[in-house]
């Protein structure tokens, strides 16, 4: 877990621009597990954060002052912001002026990496088709409990999850509607699946590899897909973490493939455009949870690791003008 003594709070004076950079006020930061995978020493998908660097973290930020053409104070910016009050624009920083009118919120979830990871997982990674058996760990979570209700849009026969409280699984089946799921603290994951999908289950949406992710292949049905899309049960361990069955997947000539959110940029707004009705004909339901200040992004990052939420968290750093 990130604990005090991993962090320092420097206060220096706010940057002023110069030629070709931009200068933000930090709006809302959006809290996700790749924050802490990103803290690692080793680099992973991205280089590792250094020690002395700002925590990196995605966000939503408002130009204070722009020299730079395309950015005009007041216009709000989606980008990496990171933990910091203020933001100074350089290079070629990853910044995307958005479109007025459009909940901040909403763009750090639904429309954001959350959502959007959930869409290209089930569209383009799982191979679902209409009658499936699916599976969705974290599905109480930002990007599980869309991903499940993508599967039942998408005609699977059935949306069993995996969450880790009885308020959370009731949250997931009351008003997600997901046909099931297994609490993971209070339940054996192994026989309830096997309860659940006697038949094996055909693809399993991973947010947590593991436990979990063994218990799936200890239950695969012939020819299943495996998204790996996370693995937060693993991200705080000092050693990497096995999965002993991977022999299930050649008795069951199954698929696993690792994917990133990152690989689809040029199709975001494919997703956007497809997440968009169905959240607006009420056929998805999501949740943000907004914790107020930067100085709780720390402890809200733990809650990622302790369950300590429903559905996408974020840090509001503050209002726009
Ligand atoms: N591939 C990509 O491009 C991409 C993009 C975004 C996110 N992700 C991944 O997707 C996953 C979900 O991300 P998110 O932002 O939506 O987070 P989230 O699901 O909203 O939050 C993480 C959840 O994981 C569960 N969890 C924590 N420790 C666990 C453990 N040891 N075993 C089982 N479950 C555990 C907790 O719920 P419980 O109460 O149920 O335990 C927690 O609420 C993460 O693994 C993340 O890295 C991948």
């Amino acid at each position: 877990m990130v604990t005090e003594d991993c962090l320092r709070r420097v206060e220096e004076p706010v940057p002023v621009p110069a030629a070709g950079e931009v200068l933000l006020r930090v709006l809302s930061l959006s809290v996700d597990p790749t924050n802490r995978v990103w803290m690692r020493e080793a680099d992973s998908y991205l280089p590792a954060v250094e020690i002395g660097e700002v925590v990196r973290a995605a966000g939503i930020a408002q130009v204070v002052e722009s020299r730079r053409e395309g950015f005009a104070p007041g216009d709000l910016v989606l980008g990496m912001p990171g933990w910091q009050d203020y933001w100074l624009l350089q290079g070629d920083d990853l910044a995307n002026v958005v479109p007025p009118g459009l909940e901040i919120n909403d763009l750090l979830s639904i429309y954001g990496s959350t959502g959007v990871t959930a869409w290209f997982g089930i569209e383009d990674v799982c191979d679902l088709q209409p009658g499936e058996v699916v599976v969705v760990s974290g599905a109480a979570g930002g990007v599980g409990s869309v991903a499940g209700q993508l599967a039942k849009i998408k005609g699977a026969g059935l949306v069993v999850g995996i969450a880790g409280s009885d308020e959370k699984c009731r949250w997931v089946v009351d008003e997600l509607g997901f046909d099931a799921c297994i609490n993971y603290k209070a339940e054996s994951v192994p026989d309830r699946l096997a309860a659940l999908c006697p038949d094996g289950i055909d693809v399993y949406f991973d947010n947590v590899g593991g436990e979990i992710l063994e218990a799936v292949l200890g239950n695969l049905a012939v020819g299943a897909r495996i998204a790996c899309c996370g693995a937060i049960s693993t991200y705080n361990a000092d050693e990497p973490v096995g999965v002993r069955n991977t022999d299930n997947l050649i008795m069951k000539r199954a698929r696993m493939q690792g994917f990133l959110i990152l690989d689809y940029v040029d199709q975001f707004l494919d997703a956007i455009l497809g997440l968009a009705p169905l959240v607006a004909e009420g056929r998805i339901t999501y949740a943000t949870q907004e914790v107020d200040g930067l100085e709780h992004a720390p402890e809200t990052l733990n809650r990622l690791f302790t369950g300590d939420h429903t559905g996408k968290l974020i840090v509001k750093v503050a209002d726009p003008t």
